[in-house]
């Protein structure tokens, strides 16, 4: 039997955006690598355009297409099965983009009483707009977002060929915000699984 207290949480990091060429996997695969290093979670990587989800909702009380529950079948149970997030998303129109909205509003119960942290990059802002309006979505959706962000502004000047930033403070930002992440992804599975969240 899982020691709740111990073993090691499954964080979910989810690219948020869907467009060709986009930078978002360069952020991806360097929070992966840094969660990979620690022993407290493991990552699994969730790409909206290896498995994209549908953009038609059904009707109130009709169940999706078998299209749409195929496409959703590559997703959902890996969001229900995630102890905590972390959500990459770039800055658009001082918002997040379309792409996460859509992942985010097929799911309720899948982020409910889980932690969510952050990578933003963009402009001169950095994503953090993008940050800001997530916080107020995940709310709605019973999701505790964490206080720590890392954001990346003007990202072409940070990141190196080699997929890393030149800064080592980013290597800082990066832990500090893993850490909250996995204090409340143990207490809140840890209290999940003592009181299941039915609220
Ligand atoms: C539709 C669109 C809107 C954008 N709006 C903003 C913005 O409001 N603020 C900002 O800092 N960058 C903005 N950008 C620049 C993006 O942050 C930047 O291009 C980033 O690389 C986009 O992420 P992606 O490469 O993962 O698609 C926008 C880009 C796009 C495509």
């Amino acid at each position: 039997m899982a020691d709740a207290t111990t073993d090691t949480l499954r964080a979910a990091v989810i690219i948020g955006s869907t467009r060709d060429g986009r930078f978002g996997p360069v952020a991806a695969d360097w929070i992966a690598g840094h969660i990979a290093q620690r022993e407290d979670m493991t990552a699994d990587l969730i790409d909206l355009v290896q498995t994209p989800l549908p953009t038609v909702f059904p009707a109130f009380g009709q169940a999706p297409s078998d299209e749409a529950m195929a496409q959703l079948r590559a997703v959902s149970p890996r969001l229900a099965q995630a102890d905590a997030f972390v959500i990459v998303t770039p800055e658009y129109n001082h918002s997040f983009p379309a792409s996460l909205k859509n992942a985010l509003d097929w799911h309720n119960e899948q982020w409910h009483a889980k932690p969510v942290g952050f990578v933003s990059y963009g402009g001169l802002s950095g994503g953090l707009r993008a940050v800001e309006h997530l916080r107020v979505v995940l709310a709605e959706l019973h999701a505790v977002t964490i206080r720590n962000t890392v954001s990346f502004h003007n990202y072409g000047e940070v990141f190196g060929v080699d997929g890393k930033p030149s800064d080592p403070g980013c290597d800082g930002a990066a832990k500090a915000m893993l850490d909250q992440l996995s204090w409340w992804g143990q207490s809140l599975r840890e209290a999940r699984r003592v009181r299941p969240y039915a609220l």
